[in-house]
């Protein structure tokens, strides 16, 4: 039988991308494809663990034992995370969120000016950073964030690990993962870095419930 290391233990996770809507039929969004997260809480629910999965608009379907929650946008993806996460053990947050979405959503379609010549101007807002919230809460569960940067990985990924206030930080170890179905990662944490070598995400994703599994 396959040990259960994450056994009694509740993981909330964020995936996929946020969508930001500017009227009925436009939006912003960008192309996170959610694999990642998804292979996470498949891996953390064949650890046992009670994996409660908040996604943005993905292609993908729900891994065995896991409960999902559908949403849009930033907020809605914010607002379904700080109800959850007080009652958890770890959090996961691998969703590429907006960060600014339009000021205001117009209740019905933006139309071409009649012979028009000015193109409209979308006023834009900052999103929540939904990480840094849960890891602001008094009693956080044990934080995990994303990095995805283009130069000086390390030392970014390691200076926005503390600039979140989280314990661990994973960075992707570029090329660009999008959509793609391996990667290679490097986790960051007040003891030191770790890598985890070029792999499927399904692969990593059990390596890295390892290691958390051994942070609970
Ligand atoms: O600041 P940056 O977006 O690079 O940080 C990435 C990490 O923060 C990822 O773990 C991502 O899921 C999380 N994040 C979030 N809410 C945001 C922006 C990022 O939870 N608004």
């Amino acid at each position: 039988l396959a040990p259960k290391p994450l056994r009694g233990k509740k993981l909330l996770i964020t995936a996929g991308p946020t969508f930001e809507p500017i009227d009925p039929v436009r939006g912003i969004t960008n192309h996170s494809s959610g694999k990642m997260g998804f292979a996470i809480a498949r891996a953390a629910a064949e650890a046992g663990a009670d994996v409660t999965l908040v996604a943005g608009p993905v292609h993908l379907t729900t891994p065995r034992d896991v409960r999902r929650i559908d949403v849009q946008t930033a907020r809605q993806m914010h607002d379904n995370v700080m109800l959850l996460a007080p009652g958890q053990h770890a959090f996961i947050a691998t969703a590429a969120v907006a960060d600014w979405r339009p000021a205001e959503m117009h209740e019905h379609k933006l139309k071409k000016a009649e012979g028009g010549v000015s193109a409209p101007t979308i006023a834009m807002t900052e999103n929540p950073d939904i990480l840094a919230a849960v890891a602001g809460l008094h009693s956080p569960p044990y934080c995990v964030g994303f990095a995805a940067e283009s130069e000086k990985l390390a030392e970014h990924a390691d200076a926005k690990r503390r600039r979140k206030g989280i314990p661990l930080i994973v960075a992707n170890l570029g090329p660009a993962t999008f959509g793609r179905d391996d990667n290679a990662l490097l986790l960051i944490d007040e003891q030191g870095q770790r890598e985890l070598p070029r792999a499927d995400k399904l692969s990593l994703a059990r390596e890295l419930i390892q290691e958390l599994s051994k942070r609970l």
